[in-house]
């Protein structure tokens, strides 16, 4: 088999497709490399003392982890310099992150979610990092957060890294879906699946079921008609599966279709929802939908929510295209 490097593949797409300009090439690479330094500090584990508790708060109120620092370090350091970014945002951080006056500023802006999972790092179970790109606006001079405020239909490009059993970064510039795994010992990401597309039926979903009884009506019909199996409405049996990282569901869904649900419910009205837009809903709804698949909120197309905060947060539907059609259209009823 001929190996295309993630390089070569960039180097690729930008000449025969012109989908990928140059400073977005720059960019790309410069967060898998930086995915690639993460990688390698997840595998360290206990003997790297990147395990545990960062003894610290992020803006959501949740308790950082040593590696949710690390990570969102990582990615800062390797991005700040190369003259291809205006800002950054993070989940990670209160505010937005302007490239210092001592480096040339780029077009596009980086949001990410540096790890993904945070749950399962001490326990040993995948977990990954998200980004999304979007460009800066025409004239923006000093970037703020409302040059942020861009709906996920206006992202250039995102992807997230599944730091598993191996190592995998997936991709989308809005031209499909590719796949490239890290070869540890050469040190580059290979091309490993080309145009993913997810499976139109499935028999799998994704929801934490300890949340059923906070749920909305259509969420519990939706997921009951489901648990009643061969002798109900669907007339087949499905199968359940839930990591708490949502890189890691959503990976399985693009290789063998299924549906993840993360719903608002109705304990606090005024959080709908876990995720957060800009930083998990945005870039896996873009892929998802690069992908064949569909994201929704239960309403409205993921990608089509005029964003009003950088934290916000919002309910997700996403994978398989009819599956998600099907729970959207409950909440129509
Ligand atoms: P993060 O670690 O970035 O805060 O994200 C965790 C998210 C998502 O990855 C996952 O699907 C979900 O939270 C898990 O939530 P539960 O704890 O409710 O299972
Ligand atoms: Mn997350
Ligand atoms: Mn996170």
């Amino acid at each position: 088999m001929k190996r295309v490097s993630l390089t070569q593949y960039l180097v690729e797409e930008q000449r025969h497709n012109n989908s990928i300009p140059a400073e977005l090439r720059l960019l790309i690479e410069v967060v898998a490399r930086a995915c690639k330094t993460i990688s390698h500090s997840v595998s360290k584990g206990a003997l790297g003392d990147i395990l545990g508790s960062a003894d610290t708060e992020n803006i959501q109120g949740e308790v950082q982890k040593k590696l949710d620092v690390i990570s969102n370090e990582i990615l800062l350091e390797a991005n700040e310099w190369g003259g291809h970014l205006a800002a950054m945002a993070s989940e990670e951080m209160e505010s937005i992150h302007p490239i210092p006056n001592r480096y040339p500023m780029g077009e596009y802006m980086l949001l990410f979610d540096p790890l993904d999972g945070s749950s399962n790092i001490d326990v040993n179970v995948s977990i990954g990092t998200i980004f999304s790109v979007l460009k800066a606006p025409d004239g923006m001079g000093t970037p703020t957060e409302e040059h942020f405020m861009q709906p996920g239909s206006a992202q250039v490009a995102a992807g997230y890294a599944v730091y598993g059993p191996q190592t995998m970064l997936v991709l989308t510039t809005g031209n499909g879906v590719n796949c490239f795994t890290l070869d540890r010992e050469m040190g580059s990401w290979v091309l490993t699946s080309r145009n993913m597309t997810i499976p139109e039926t499935t028999k799998e979903f994704a929801i934490n079921m300890s949340n059923q009884r906070h749920w909305h009506p259509p969420v519990q019909r939706y997921v009951s008609e489901m648990l009643a199996g061969s002798t109900g409405p669907r007339e087949k049996d499905f199968n359940m599966r839930w990591i708490a990282s949502m890189v890691a569901d959503v990976h399985r869904i693009l290789n063998r279709g299924g549906i993840f649900m993360y719903p608002a419910d109705m304990r606090d009205t005024s959080m709908p929802g876990k995720l957060r837009l800009m930083y998990e809903a945005n870039p896996m709804a873009m892929i998802v939908e690069q992908a064949g698949g569909a994201a929704t909120d239960g309403r409205q197309r993921i990608l089509d929510i005029p964003p009003h905060k950088l934290h916000q947060r919002v309910p997700v539907f996403l994978g398989s295209k009819s599956e998600v059609e099907r729970v959207t259209s409950y909440h129509a009823a």
